[in-house]
């Protein structure tokens, strides 16, 4: 299965993802995580795209593209994967349908997750990850026992400089002019789907299932 979501920052799309990673045996690819490794390594990529993530500005195009395609061309990406965070521009989504028609593929279904901005911004305020292995939490009730350390690794829990409120804002206002218009561009391709963000996580999953196997 190849799997697309697509919704504003904080919708929960790498919770999902990483659920239907899970339960179909797919990989979770999250365009947002790789390039977050590359900017804790150093490189000459990590350092030009932190300029753009900090301020909530999309790397540009030609870098995030260049990565997904190698990413996809792996093995163990022969049984499907779930994209998360890509495509975000008409640029990379037309270079997604080249990448896979070129290997005799294509996309099976795209899901967009809808959520008002007010409970966006309250989830945002709330996130916080793992320095060490990118787990993600919801604050204060995922971290009633915890506390500051990871419940996977043991390692610190931090605030992603991308969740400070100025660069929300301005991500919200990069989703709208970029990234939404692709709900358009996947609903002429008839593969698109729609679930609602609101509700308890288990929830939510049970809305993409259904409409999985609704496609
Ligand atoms: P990226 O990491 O992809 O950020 P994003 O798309 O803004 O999405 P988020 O990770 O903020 O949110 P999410 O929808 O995954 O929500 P989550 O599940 O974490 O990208 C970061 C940056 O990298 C971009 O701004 C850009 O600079 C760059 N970039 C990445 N991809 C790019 C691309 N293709 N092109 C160019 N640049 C790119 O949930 C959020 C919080 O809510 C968590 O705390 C979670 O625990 C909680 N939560 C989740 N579900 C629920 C629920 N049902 N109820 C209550 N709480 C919930």
């Amino acid at each position: 299965m190849r799997i697309v979501l697509l919704g504003p920052p904080g919708a929960g799309k790498g919770t999902q993802a990483v659920l239907l990673a899970q339960t179909y045996g797919i990989q979770h690819i999250s365009t947002g995580d790789i390039l977050r490794e590359t900017v804790k390594h150093g490189t000459d990529l990590g350092r030009q795209a932190e300029s753009y993530m900090t301020k909530g500005e999309l790397v540009p195009d030609a870098l995030v593209i260049g990565i997904v395609a190698e990413r996809l061309a792996d093995q163990d990406c022969a049984n499907g994967f779930v994209l998360d965070g890509f495509p975000r521009t008409e640029a990379q989504a037309r270079a997604l349908d080249a990448v896979l028609k070129e290997r005799g593929g294509k996309l099976d279904a795209v899901i967009n997750f809808g959520l008002d901005d007010a409970e966006i911004v309250r989830r945002l305020s709330r996130r916080r990850v793992c320095e060490g292995c990118g787990a993600v939490y919801s604050a204060p009730a995922d971290l009633a026992t915890s506390g500051d350390a990871c419940g996977r690794c043991g390692r610190t829990l931090i605030t992603r400089a991308d969740d400070e409120p100025e660069a929300i804002r301005r991500r919200l206002c990069v989703y709208r002019a970029e990234t939404e218009p692709l709900i358009a561009y996947y609903c002429r391709s008839g593969i698109l789907t729609h679930v609602g963000g609101v509700g308890s996580v288990d929830e939510v999953f049970c809305s993409v299932r259904a409409k999985l196997a609704e496609m």
